[in-house]
């Protein structure tokens, strides 16, 4: 079994981004600037913004944080949007969900410039990356490519079994998996919390693609041998004894299930330290312009 190891990934990435700004800064072109939007205090939520904005630091990009009340108004966080669009200085914007209940979350995103949507969420981008045309990509399911790239694993004409449908992780994850690229030409199955016979998809995978939101959902009797596993989940539980009282684990039962596999990311330090490098790519082309986009 080998580990694939988001955080040495990431750092590769991360000193080839670095390097490029560097050179944007001696040549005097425009350095990236990422403008993230946090309402209310979600612990998961501040700690995800804030290592984006941190990573930002480290690579010498430009962030702007607004933090807004949980009580903020759809109507008053959509002109925090705009002023975000028409200001020349911000590349991208990034908007940390899930927001309150009583904002609806597809009128924010639809309202992101979609050539300022680093996060890839808009229905341009993601009609797009449907289409195969350049956009962004949403960050986690590119941040995986990567690291499939990385390790120079080829997954063309493997059964991918993705587990979850969500619009950010499991629905773009299976036209990424899927398309005519490298990494790219899998087979794929998209499962989800109604799918039926889920054991046996599983048990046909070579590849699983866990982003259900269930702490170790997917256990050692569901995963052929040798299978490709990567897991998105971060779900924190009691751990009486850490002195927090409590451990993140992902969607997957890691210490049962890594024996049975060829390849398995770890949680923490695996998929997430990999969309972090997605939103920063996407960052950089960004701030490179409309022609990189455009088509
Ligand atoms: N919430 C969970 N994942 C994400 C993400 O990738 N981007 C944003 N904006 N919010 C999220």
């Amino acid at each position: 079994m080998q580990l694939l190891d988001g955080t040495a990934v990431s750092a590769h990435i991360k000193a080839q981004l670095k390097t490029e700004v560097d050179i944007l800064k001696v040549n005097g072109g425009k350095i990236p600037h990422l403008a993230a939007i946090l309402v209310g205090n979600n612990p998961a939520s501040e700690a995800y913004v804030g290592s984006k904005v941190r990573t930002c630091e480290e690579l010498g990009f430009g962030s702007t944080l607004l933090r807004f009340e949980p009580s903020i108004t759809e109507e008053l966080l959509l002109i925090e949007v705009d002023k975000l669009n028409s200001d020349a200085s911000i590349d991208g914007i990034l908007v940390q969900l899930p927001l309150p209940k009583h904002i609806e979350e597809n009128a924010i995103i639809n309202a992101i410039d979609p050539l300022k949507d680093v996060d890839g969420f808009h229905p341009i981008s993601q009609g797009k990356m449907m289409l195969g045309q350049p956009t962004f990509l949403p960050a986690t399911p590119y941040g995986m490519m990567m690291m499939l790239e990385h390790y120079g694993i080829d997954v063309t004409g493997k059964h991918c079994v993705i587990i979850g449908r969500s619009n950010i992780v499991g629905t773009p994850m299976t036209i990424l998996m899927s398309r005519n690229t490298n990494p790219g030409n899998a087979t794929v199955t998209l499962a989800h919390s109604k799918t039926k016979n889920l054991k046996e998809l599983t048990l046909q995978a070579d590849v699983i693609v866990a982003a259900i939101g269930r702490p170790r959902f997917v256990t050692a009797d569901m995963v052929k041998e040798g299978a490709i596993v990567l897991d998105v989940g971060i779900n924190r539980i009691d751990d009486a004894t850490r002195k927090s009282g409590s451990r993140l684990v992902g969607d997957v039962d890691f210490d049962q299930v890594a024996e049975k596999c060829s390849f398995i990311t770890p949680v923490p330090k695996g998929v997430g330290p990999m969309t972090i490098c997605g939103l920063m790519k996407n960052t950089l082309l960004a701030a490179k312009g409309k022609k990189a986009l455009s088509n």
